[in-house]
């Protein structure tokens, strides 16, 4: 699924960003440019991200 329309990026990418080592949504969103556009996926990405890094 989409979670980031502007930059094309989907939950799974995000999750794989916290599986290849990024633990932080700074990292991901560098990584990614998830939420670098219009901002309106930065909460759900975030919320995203912090699930995977507990799962991690
Ligand atoms: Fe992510 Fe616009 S939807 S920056």
């Amino acid at each position: 699924m989409y979670v980031c329309v502007c930059k094309g990026v989907t939950d799974h990418q995000i999750r794989q960003h916290v599986s290849d080592g990024a633990r932080s949504w700074r990292e991901v969103r560098e990584a990614t440019g998830c939420a670098t556009q219009c901002g309106k996926c930065a909460c759900f990405a975030k919320s995203i991200t912090r699930d995977a890094v507990q799962e991690a």
